[in-house]
């Protein structure tokens, strides 16, 4: 963490009674490849403490997803037991902060189950399931392999996070979804009034603003697997419903993107041996954290060659990393926009979710009608629109003089699917740098210094 990012959380530790605050961090996630790997950083930073994962559907089934966070932690064990020395390097793979496991929703708030294992393979790891059974985690391996690690509960994934807003200082606590945002909803559903009061901040990955989606031309993946569900959470008029807007950090697809581990890079730093499923990883060959991201990597790499990249995009990583360095901030008000560390920025961006559309669920419809910048200078249509309605004239004779003869009128009935959230969401437009997240990524999940 770069020296400007350690006084900002030291300076927030003091805010909360000047103990040095671990931030603590409920991740919402449907562990498919990038969130494994999203969630190996949180294990090995020290800046925030897990205290909660809630597995949803979404890359795979729920009871696919359930099981990659037991892979992880095998991984990870096996890694300290073979290197003692790494102990040091996960602080959050320790007895003493054992966050809960809890299976969360298995499906969507409404309309059908969309997976991602296009992607992310049946099992969510690309495949390891059957390319590396040694990776599997055996019923009579579970107890060590968690032993104290974590811990499970039968409790619903609502209860365990009410539990967690309601146990630690207020807004101290960092709220993370890494994947469809059903479990958010149907917490705010039944507790909107308590989170709102409690929550410290909501980091969100999800949803394309002005870049193409990945799940269809216009919609991401988490927005797309529950459109629903994302709508209740992000758009919302009142302050009686959502979440409050500024403290909610969206990291779209327009900034994540750019973040990616280039294989030929992790073949260089990491495991000069790793090739695709061509050519196995061989576990004897290697340490254990190696050889199990080595493995799920293999399919991973082989489906972005497809796409024309040898890399893999490095999205709910970007979330994770944004969570660590800009924690919950007390003097995050409903006016500003949320404090952030220096090298980071966030605008607020307003749009609506298309949550019924032939072609478009799961987009976010961008408006642009207050952008003076949306088009060629000189004609901007949202201060004429607003005279339109100011006047309500019809068209007629003041769109002759108003409106550029070649522009459409539009109805002037608000986008149909959802409610544009009244002051906009903030939205990361800035990071540190995608060499920056190579650089922390590598020290602190493989050891390695670049
Ligand atoms: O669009 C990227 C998101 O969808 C990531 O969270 C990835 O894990 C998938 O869930
Ligand atoms: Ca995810």
């Amino acid at each position: 963490m770069d020296k400007s990012t350690d006084d900002f959380v030291q300076g927030h530790a003091d805010d909360y009674g000047g103990q040095l605050f671990v931030w603590a961090i409920a991740v919402d996630t449907d562990p498919g490849v990038d969130d494994v790997l999203a969630i190996l950083l949180a294990l090995a930073s020290p800046e925030l403490e897990i205290l909660a994962y809630v597995v949803s559907f979404g890359n795979t089934d729920v009871h696919a997803a359930y099981e990659n966070i037991y892979r992880l932690y095998q991984a990870v064990g096996r890694q300290i037991a073979s290197h003692p020395e790494d102990k040091a390097r996960f602080p959050n793979f320790s007895p003493e902060v054992a966050p809960i496991l809890v299976l969360g929703p298995d499906g969507p708030l409404e309309g059908g189950r969309h997976h991602a294992q296009y992607f992310h393979g049946r099992d969510g790891l690309g495949d390891v399931s059957q390319s590396h059974p040694d990776l599997n985690v055996h019923s009579e391996d579970r107890s060590s392999v968690f032993r104290g690690n974590f811990s499970v509960t039968t409790k619903s994934a609502v209860e365990v996070v009410l539990d967690l807003l309601q146990s630690k200082p207020k807004r101290s606590i960092t709220y993370i979804a890494l994947g469809p945002l059903t479990g958010l909803a149907l917490l705010l559903r039944g507790h909107g009034a308590v989170v709102r009061e409690n929550i410290g901040r909501v980091v969100i990955m999800g949803g394309a603003l002005d870049v193409p989606g990945n799940s269809t031309p216009v919609a991401e993946f988490n927005i797309y697997a529950d459109a629903h569900a994302a709508n209740e959470v992000l758009s919302f008029d009142t302050p009686e419903r959502g979440l409050p807007p500024n403290r909610v950090v969206l990291l779209p697809l327009d900034i994540t993107t750019v973040h990616e581990l280039r294989f030929p890079f992790y073949v260089k730093h990491i495991d000069p041996t790793f090739e695709s499923t061509r050519k196995p990883s061989v576990a004897s060959t290697k340490s254990p954290l190696v050889h199990f991201s080595s493995a799920f990597f293999e399919r991973t790499r082989e489906v972005m060659i497809e796409f024309g990249k040898d890399a893999m995009e490095l999205h709910d990583i970007v979330a994770i990393w944004c969570a660590l360095e800009n924690p919950p901030d007390l003097t995050d008000n409903d006016d500003g926009l949320p404090v952030m560390s220096s090298s980071w920025a966030v605008v607020k961006r307003k749009f609506a979710i298309e949550r019924t559309g032939e072609l478009t669920t799961g987009m976010m419809v961008v408006d642009r009608r207050d952008d003076p910048t949306a088009y060629a200078p000189g004609s901007n249509r949202a201060q004429v629109q607003s005279l339109l309605e100011r006047h309500h004239q019809s068209h007629g004779l003041l769109e002759s003089i108003a409106l550029p003869a070649q522009v459409e009128t539009e109805d002037l009935v608000p986008p149909s699917s959802g409610t544009v959230s009244r002051t906009g969401i903030p939205c990361v437009v800035q990071t540190p740098g995608a060499d920056a997240l190579l650089c922390l990524l590598t020290k602190r999940v493989w050891g390695v210094d670049v």
